[in-house]
């Protein structure tokens, strides 16, 4: 999949500046902007993972960046990405601001194609999950995951299987609408482990992260 260069013109005026608890962010409207989802997968991280010191930690799918500002702070050396090449650039400005910025790096690619195998310790990620979702260009990356709503994950999985060392945990997450079912397929037949599970629920929509380790 080619990087997504939409935007050959971006305006300074389109970025803005929010504030999410003690981080200040940029935002851009092309960029997914911390939501639920974001959040949730924001505070679980510390029930899985409590310390990240010396660890090299990829997070696919960044947007904002927000949950790689978690990681880099818990004392990882982190690599952060995205397709859309807004989304490396706000992270990459979040990061500077936020994070003591000499451990973390951002790269715009396609999952984690451009990452050596065998090297990661953790790979955290909010990937699109939703199923046939609406098809304008921005949206539709930010939470089409095809029909079943595991094409990007089956992606995630199979990069993961690549990238990280023996022992090492994928977290991310999906919701009640992605075919669960196939997501645990896949865990067991790419060789992970599935450790746990946390839901949450917002009424409409469960959203679930799935924690795994990989043992083969
Ligand atoms: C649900 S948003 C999550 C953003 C951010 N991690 C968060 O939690 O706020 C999904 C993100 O995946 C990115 N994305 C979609 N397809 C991708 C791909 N093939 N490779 C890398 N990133 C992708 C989108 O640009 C978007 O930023």
């Amino acid at each position: 999949m080619g990087m997504l260069l939409k935007y050959i013109h971006v305006d300074k005026d389109e970025f803005r500046l929010i504030k999410v608890g003690c981080y200040e962010l940029l935002l851009h409207p092309s960029v997914y902007p911390p939501s639920e989802d974001t959040f949730f997968l924001f505070d679980t991280l510390d029930f899985f993972i409590n310390s990240l010191k010396l660890k090299v930690v990829a997070e696919p799918c960044t947007g904002s960046g927000l949950v790689s500002i978690r990681i880099a702070s818990l004392g990882a050396n982190l690599l952060a990405s995205d397709l859309n090449f807004l989304a490396c650039y706000v992270a990459k400005e979040n990061l500077k601001k936020n994070t003591l910025y000499y451990n973390v790096n951002v790269v715009c690619g396609n999952v984690l194609d451009f990452v050596r195998g065998g090297s990661l310790s953790y790979i955290v990620c909010n990937p699109p999950y939703l199923p046939d979702e609406r098809k304008d260009l921005d949206r539709f990356l930010w939470w089409n995951g095809g029909e079943d709503g595991v094409e990007l994950i089956e992606k995630l999985i199979a990069s993961a299987k690549n990238t990280l060392k023996r022992g090492g945990g994928l977290l991310f997450l999906a919701s009640n609408l992605t075919n669960l079912t196939r997501i645990k397929n896949l865990l067991v037949k790419s060789g992970f482990s599935l450790k746990q599970t946390v839901a949450k629920d917002l009424g409409e929509e469960q959203l679930i992260v799935f924690y795994s380790t990989k043992e083969s």
